[in-house]
């Protein structure tokens, strides 16, 4: 390993994927690595983030009898980062393919134990010369951020160990049986996570003494400071969450499904491209007695207004549940509805300009909307115009095309008794 740059912080690092755990709680019929997320499996998406890191070794950890499908997957992995590495990447030598000249980060696969701890141990024992800080990684933070593993390389040092950590943001209890025994103050708390980063030879000889010891420890740092190391953290991140239950595997798929890759990790080129979305949004309401029609942004004097719980709009509304829809954030009841008393009698415009905020605080631009009304009344075409510019002007400039039809008498709408409205709605990532 001489001819690192000096410049990459993990010039001189190797990184250890443990990847051999059954994931008991996940349950899904394959050791937790294995299992598809998206179109590629769990430990694919973790070695994206590895090799975008480049550090000089990979080992990949993994269950007995997975090591042929394991070594094919890291192969696949370190062709599709290599292959749009730019040439100062940092990556180095090869031991996958010794005959090509390539310059590559070494890797590896190994089989694992039957503890966490007895994996990294495996991994350990393949470690390659030269390698002079450890970094343990579990496979199942499949979307850690690359930078996270050059923010933890850089700060380990002789003697300290690194800890990639998030404050514990729920108020904590220390509980017996049923009880709720006392409040646990929780700036003093952190939650961690991976990679863990180490000097090499203090960490093998901390492993030594845990399995001379016959100790088995929560994680890396544990057992580092068990054997007299010092720990420090450094920020995690929300991304790099483990992946145990169903419920973390689904919050995965949605951040894979819904959002640019991360800053630093590149598009792996099997994932979908970025697609728009569409979403659709229906509202009826019926006409009441009296009051003035609020309709369309626009109000319609001489003509009944529409029950609601606000100003009846049901135009804007229709608009709000497909904008809502389009980008998978809930519906109009979720963010408008009558747990929250501060929308009662608001305007259709307020949903819709809230809406577009909403849209924006989670990275999406709207591309257009289409909404159609059925009703006898009002008379829409003379102010189509008006009425489009009104709600194009609520969503920020969004192009929205407005238009009415009547039922042939069938029908409430036919009947005169209230107004249907379909909206369908385009969303894209900004
Ligand atoms: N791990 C490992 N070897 C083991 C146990 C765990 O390499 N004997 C790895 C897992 O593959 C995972 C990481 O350690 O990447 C963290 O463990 P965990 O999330 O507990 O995964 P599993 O042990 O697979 O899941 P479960 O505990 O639900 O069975
Ligand atoms: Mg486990």
């Amino acid at each position: 390993m001489t001819d690192q740059p000096s410049s990459s912080p993990l010039a001189r690092s190797a990184v250890i994927v443990v990847a051999a755990g059954s994931g008991t709680r996940l349950a899904a019929g394959a050791p937790k690595a294995f299992v598809l997320l998206g179109r590629r499996t769990i430990l694919e998406h973790a070695l994206d983030g590895v090799f975008a890191a480049a550090p000089a070794q990979v080992i990949l950890v993994v269950p007995e009898g997975r090591e042929d499908e394991a070594s094919a997957r890291l192969h696949a992995a370190q062709e599709a980062f290599t292959g749009r590495a730019s040439p100062s990447s940092g990556v180095q030598r090869d031991t996958m393919h010794p005959a090509n000249g390539e310059r590559r980060p070494a890797a590896t696969v190994v089989v694992g134990g039957d503890t966490r701890q007895r994996s990294v141990a495996a991994g350990l024992a393949a470690l390659a010369v030269g390698i002079e800080t450890v970094l343990v990684h579990d496979a199942a933070r499949a979307l850690t951020p690359p930078a996270q593993f050059a923010a933890v390389a850089a700060a380990v040092g002789p003697g300290v160990g690194v800890i990639p950590a998030l404050p514990v943001v729920d108020t904590l209890k220390r509980v017996h049986g049923e009880n709720v025994v006392a409040p646990v103050d929780r700036a003093e708390l952190a939650a961690a996570q991976t990679p863990q980063g180490f000097p090499r030879a203090e960490l093998v000889a901390a492993y030594g003494q845990a399995a001379d010891n016959a100790v088995e420890y929560t994680d890396d740092a544990a057992l580092f400071a068990a054997a007299g190391g010092a720990v420090r953290h450094v920020p995690g991140s929300d991304d790099a969450f483990k992946i145990t239950t169903p419920h973390d595997l689904e919050r995965a798929r949605m951040i894979l499904s819904s959002s640019v890759p991360a800053p630093g990790r590149s598009e792996h080129p099997a994932e979908a491209p970025m697609v728009p979305r569409i979403g659709v949004g229906t509202d009826v309401h019926a006409f009441a007695s009296g009051g003035t029609l609020r309709l369309a942004g626009l109000d319609w004097p001489g003509e009944p207004a529409l029950e609601g719980h606000s100003d009846g709009d049901a135009v804007a509304h229709a608009i709000v549940d497909a904008l809502l829809g389009a980008a998978g954030l809930g519906d109009i009841g979720q963010h408008f509805g009558t747990a929250h008393p501060e929308y009662a009698g608001a305007h259709g415009d307020v949903f819709l300009a809230r809406t577009a905020e909403i849209l924006a605080e989670a990275g999406f631009a709207i591309g257009n909307v289409s909404v159609q009304f059925q009703g006898n009344r009002p008379r829409f075409s003379a102010r189509r115009a008006e009425a489009e510019r009104a709600l194009s002007e609520a969503l920020g400039g969004a192009p929205v095309a407005v238009s009415a039809t009547t039922t042939d008498g069938l029908g409430f709408p036919g009947r005169g008794e209230g107004i249907a409205v379909t909206a369908v709605a385009l969303v894209h990532r900004r």
